[in-house]
């Protein structure tokens, strides 16, 4: 079942409407929890995952390993690395990457990185701002706009993509392109997302000290013959956290590099799962969203409470999950927490990564939803461009 049914939509740009009495059979309304399918049944996740999204999210080491090539092809001047601060222009699935890679350098980044989820470009960018544009089709309108904005000001540009007018304008303008061959979903791309960016930064010389690729990708290898689809759920804890989430919200803590990845898990369980989430940097959390949990009280056990814990976080930081901890635990709110593991600062974050890539399509299967397409997404970006016209750059 994908969204359009759940909300009526028949054709890929029509109104919600009545129901073709053909579709009120029992087979294309929401399952009930007693017909939940068991996540250890073959037939049943490819029936439900038929693009296959939980190959996808194994695809995250080899992807990794071919960024490194793609990223050794492209030639940089020193205009590209004499730089005293980086922009990354990018919406969704194709601007975590950066964060990630910025959450994962920490103070190794020599220079501050925005991510910039917006048209234009930020306040502060200049002629000695690094600008990356990065878009998996190579046609998101504020991306588009961001680099048109950026051309026109002749700054120093790089672009990240598979094709589409940003290739196109990278090609004419003589820039660097990282140009990389997936076809699917952008989301489903985030070891081209991080490997490019975290290449290229290398590239430039703004990390004081970069964490390898290669270990980073053998340790999501590592974790992923653990939790993978073939392990059954008994021995499989990516699935029983799906099964705590399945009928509720899930609030996602994190801390610094944890933090990036707890945002990553928000949008997988959106996008893949087609679920409301939510996600809570901490310390932040406690100044605020620990007092949010109380009402509407029918919702106290409606929440899933799941705290991204690392261990280089910071003491203090461990004190306040377990004070946290008691304290959700007196207000019965359900909670569990996953641990990142890996040799680097990198390999925890993408271990991380994949682990909450995995729950999020496993919490699909069991909501019998497949989790590749975007319905309502794909529907609001075709309408916003007939509605703004067919160039977001505004250049015609
Ligand atoms: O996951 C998705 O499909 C979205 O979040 C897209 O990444 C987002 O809309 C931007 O598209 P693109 O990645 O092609 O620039």
């Amino acid at each position: 079942m994908d969204a359009r049914d759940y909300f009526g939509y028949k054709n890929p740009d029509e109104e919600p409407g009545g129901q073709d009495p053909a579709d009120e059979a029992d087979d294309s309304r929401p399952p009930l929890f007693e017909e939940a399918v068991t996540l250890d049944d073959v037939a049943a996740v490819r029936r439900i995952d038929p693009d296959d999204m939980l190959g996808r999210v194994a695809d995250l080491p080899r992807q990794l390993a071919e960024a490194g090539k793609v990223a050794e092809t492209v030639t940089l001047t020193e205009r590209h690395t004499d730089v005293d601060g980086v922009v990354v222009l990018a919406m969704g699935g194709s601007a975590i990457g950066a964060d990630l890679v910025a959450a994962a350098a920490g103070e190794r980044l020599r220079v501050p990185l925005v991510v910039h989820r917006d048209y234009g470009l930020p306040p502060g960018t200049g002629a000695r701002t690094l600008v990356i544009a990065a878009s998996h089709s190579g046609e998101t309108a504020e991306t588009l706009s961001g680099f048109a904005a950026a051309r026109g000001r002749d700054l120093p540009l790089a672009v990240i993509t598979t094709g589409g007018r940003l290739a196109a304008g990278a090609s004419e303008g003589g820039l660097p392109l990282l140009r990389y061959k997936l076809g699917g979903q952008p989301r489903a791309a985030i070891g081209f997302g991080v490997g490019l960016v975290h290449e290229l930064l290398s590239r430039a010389g703004l990390f004081t000290d970069a964490d390898p690729l290669g270990p980073a990708a053998a340790a999501v290898e590592a974790l992923l013959e653990r939790i993978g689809p073939s392990v059954e759920t008994a021995a499989n804890p990516a699935k029983q956290l799906a099964w705590s989430i399945f009928g509720r919200i899930p609030v996602i803590y994190g801390h610094g590099p944890m933090a990036a990845v707890a945002h990553r898990w928000k949008t997988q369980l959106n996008e893949n799962a087609k679920a409301w989430a939510a996600f809570e940097p901490m310390p932040e959390a406690n100044h605020n969203a620990i007092e949010g949990s109380l009402n509407p009280r029918e919702l106290a056990h409606g929440l899933y409470v799941v705290q991204l814990r690392d261990r280089e976080e910071p003491d203090e930081i461990a004190e306040r999950y377990r004070v946290v901890d008691e304290l959700l635990g007196e207000r019965a709110t359900n909670h569990g927490e996953v641990w990142a593991e890996g040799p680097s600062a990198l390999a925890r974050v993408l271990t991380t990564v994949a682990y909450g890539d995995l729950v999020s399509v496993y919490l699909a299967i069991l909501y019998q939803t497949d989790p590749t397409p975007v319905t309502l997404l794909a529907m609001l970006k075709e309408r916003l461009a007939r509605a703004t016209g067919s160039d977001p750059t505004g250049a015609t």
